[in-house]
C-alpha cells in the first residue's frame, strides 16, 4: 500500500482535530455528553465495542451473538421499566434495540401509525380523501423527534400548548384526543424543562379513547427507575403502549444505542419491515437500518451486565445529591430561577422577570459567561406557542455522575458568572420564534410544507437560537 497518507500522520491529523472537540469527561460540559466519571466503565465499553466491530447486526442468524446481547438487553430495561409485573395486561413487554433515541422514537410513531391505519381503514381512507392526515399528539415540549417523525410519517403533529412553566395538563391532551389520533406523545422527562409529563393521567385518557400512548424515556430511561419519589410513568401504568429508552445517555454506553420496548408482542411486531419481494436475500429488518454496527449494542450490553441494578442506582445517587445542590444554589442567585420543576437530571436555567431589569440574569449571558469560566451549559431559545403562551429562553444542565466532582466549582461559577451579567439586557428578545416563523422557517401549521433553509440563512437560525459565535 502506498498511496495516501501513512497511518500514524493520519491519525496524528485526527489527534489534532480532536483537540478542538468540547471535552467529553469531566463534567465541564452539561449536554451531549453522559460521564459515568468510571474509567473502568469506558475502558470495558471500548473492548466490548472492539471485540464485536467486524459484525453485521443486520443478520442475528449469522452473527448469534448479537441476538444474545439484544435479548439480555431487552430484559434489563424490561425489568427497570416494570414490564415484567405479572397481570400487566397486553401480553409481555418486547422490544428492540435501535441505534439512538431518535430511531426509537421514529419506530414509535411509525408502528403506532400502521397499527392506526390497520384498525382504522374507512377513518384513513376519508381523511385521505379530504386531504388530511391522522394525528400526533405531544406537549409542545416534546422532543423534536416527533416532528421528524410527523413529517416522514404523514401524521398532522399537533402539540399540546405548556404553561409558562414548562409543564403540561393532562387536560390539555385530553382536549386533542379523538379518532384521527394515531399516537399520543408523553415524555419522562421532558429534555428543555426537566419537567414529566402528567404521564398516568394522560396514559388513562389515551386508553380510554383506544389511543396508543408512548413514553418517551430516551433521556429519564435509565435514571429515573432510581430517582426518588417519582410518581409511575412505566409499564405500570395501564394505558402506556411504548417505551423509548437511551442507553447512550444515562446507560453511560458510547453513541448509537437505545432501546423501544412495546407493550404485547403484537405491536412489536407492527414495528418491523420484512420483504422477499426482491431478488437478494430475505429482508427483516426490527429498525430502521439495515447494516449495523453491533459494537454499541456489545458497548451497552456489557456496562449494562456490569452495572446491573445496583450500580445504576448508585450512579443515580449520585445525580439526585448533585441536581439537588444545583437547584438549591441556583434558586438562590438573585436574578436567575430555575425553570419550573424538573424531575431528574435535566434543569434549566431561567431569567427571574419578577426583578427589575437591572436585577435580571438572562440565561444566554448567563451560558456565555460560564464559558470563560470553563463550563459549557445549553442556550435553549424561547418559543412563542400558537396559543400566544411564551415558553421562556433558558440555559439547559445535563447533570450526570462526574458532576458531584466539579459542583463546587460549578456552583462558584455559576454564582461568578451571574454577578458578571447581572443587569445586562438580552441582546435580541424579538429574534426568536416569531422572527423564525415570520422568516418562514418555524412551523405554522396551517402554512403547509416548510422551506429548506440555505446554509447561510441555517447559520443565521443558529445565531437566532443563540447557538451562533
Ligand atoms: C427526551 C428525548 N427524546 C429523544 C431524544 C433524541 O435522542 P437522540 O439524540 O439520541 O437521537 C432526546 C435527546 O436528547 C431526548 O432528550
Amino acid at each position: 500500500m502506498s498511496a495516501g497518507q501513512t497511518s500514524a500522520e493520519i491519525l496524528a491529523e485526527l489527534t489534532a482535530l480532536r483537540n478542538s472537540d468540547a471535552p467529553t469527561h469531566g463534567g465541564r460540559v452539561l449536554s451531549y455528553v453522559y460521564d459515568s466519571g468510571l474509567a473502568e466503565l469506558d475502558d470495558l465499553a471500548r473492548d466490548a465495542a472492539e471485540l464485536t466491530r467486524p459484525l453485521n447486526a443486520l443478520d442475528p442468524t449469522t452473527f448469534p451473538s448479537v441476538a444474545t446481547m439484544e435479548r439480555d438487553i431487552i430484559a434489563f430495561m424490561r425489568k427497570a421499566l416494570h414490564g415484567t409485573t405479572p397481570k400487566l395486561g397486553g401480553g409481555p413487554v418486547a422490544g428492540s434495540v435501535t441505534s439512538g433515541g431518535t430511531e426509537s422514537c421514529l419506530l414509535a410513531v411509525k408502528t403506532a401509525r400502521d397499527l392506526w391505519r390497520a384498525e382504522n381503514p374507512e377513518l384513513a381512507a376519508k381523511l385521505a380523501r379530504a386531504g388530511k392526515q391522522p394525528r400526533l399528539v405531544t406537549a409542545a415540549t416534546a422532543h423534536a423527534a416527533f416532528q421528524k417523525a410527523a413529517r416522514l410519517f404523514d401524521l398532522d403533529w399537533d402539540p399540546v400548548p405548556c404553561e409558562p412553566d414548562g409543564s403540561v395538563r393532562a387536560a390539555g391532551f385530553e382536549r386533542k384526543l379523538g379518532a384521527d389520533v394515531a399516537l399520543v406523545v408523553v415524555s419522562a422527562p421532558a429534555y428543555p424543562s426537566g419537567a414529566v409529563d402528567p404521564v398516568a393521567q394522560v396514559a388513562q385518557v389515551a386508553k380510554e379513547f383506544a389511543v396508543s400512548c408512548h413514553v418517551d424515556a430516551c433521556f429519564g430511561g435509565l435514571v429515573l427507575p432510581w430517582w426518588p419519589s417519582v410518581e409511575p410513568w412505566d409499564f405500570r401504568v395501564p394505558g402506556v403502549t411504548s417505551i423509548s429508552a437511551d442507553l447512550h445517555k444515562f446507560g453511560y454506553a458510547p453513541k448509537g444505542v437505545s432501546v423501544l420496548l412495546h407493550r404485547g408482542r403484537r405491536r412489536h411486531r407492527a414495528q418491523f419491515f420484512a420483504t422477499t419481494s426482491w431478488p437478494g436475500y430475505p429482508v427483516v429488518n426490527p429498525t430502521l437500518l439495515g447494516s449495523k454496527p453491533a459494537s454499541p449494542l456489545a458497548a451497552a450490553w456489557a456496562i449494562t451486565k456490569r452495572l446491573g441494578n445496583a450500580g445504576y442506582a448508585e450512579l443515580t445517587a449520585s445525580c439526585v445529591r448533585s441536581a439537588e445542590v444545583i437547584v438549591r444554589e441556583a434558586s438562590q442567585i438573585r436574578g436567575l430561577n430555575v425553570w419550573g420543576a424538573p424531575t431528574g437530571p435535566s434543569v434549566a436555567l431561567v431569567t427571574d422577570s419578577d426583578l427589575p431589569e437591572t436585577e435580571q440574569v438572562d440565561p444566554h449571558h448567563l451560558a456565555d459567561e460560564l464559558a470563560t469560566l470553563g463550563f459549557r451549559i445549553q442556550h435553549q431559545p424561547g418559543f412563542t406557542q400558537p396559543n400566544g403562551v411564551r415558553l421562556p429562553h433558558t440555559a439547559h444542565l445535563t447533570i450526570t455522575p462526574v458532576t458531584e466532582r466539579t459542583l463546587p466549582e460549578l456552583v462558584t461559577a455559576l454564582q461568578a458568572a451571574a454577578g458578571a451579567v447581572r443587569g445586562k439586557a438580552r441582546a435580541n428578545p424579538r429574534l426568536e420564534y416569531g422572527a423564525l416563523q415570520a422568516l418562514g422557517y418555524a412551523p405554522k401549521r396551517e402554512d403547509g410544507p416548510f422551506r429548506v433553509p440555505s446554509p447561510d440563512m441555517a447559520w443565521r437560525i443558529l445565531k437566532i437560537a443563540g447557538a451562533g459565535g
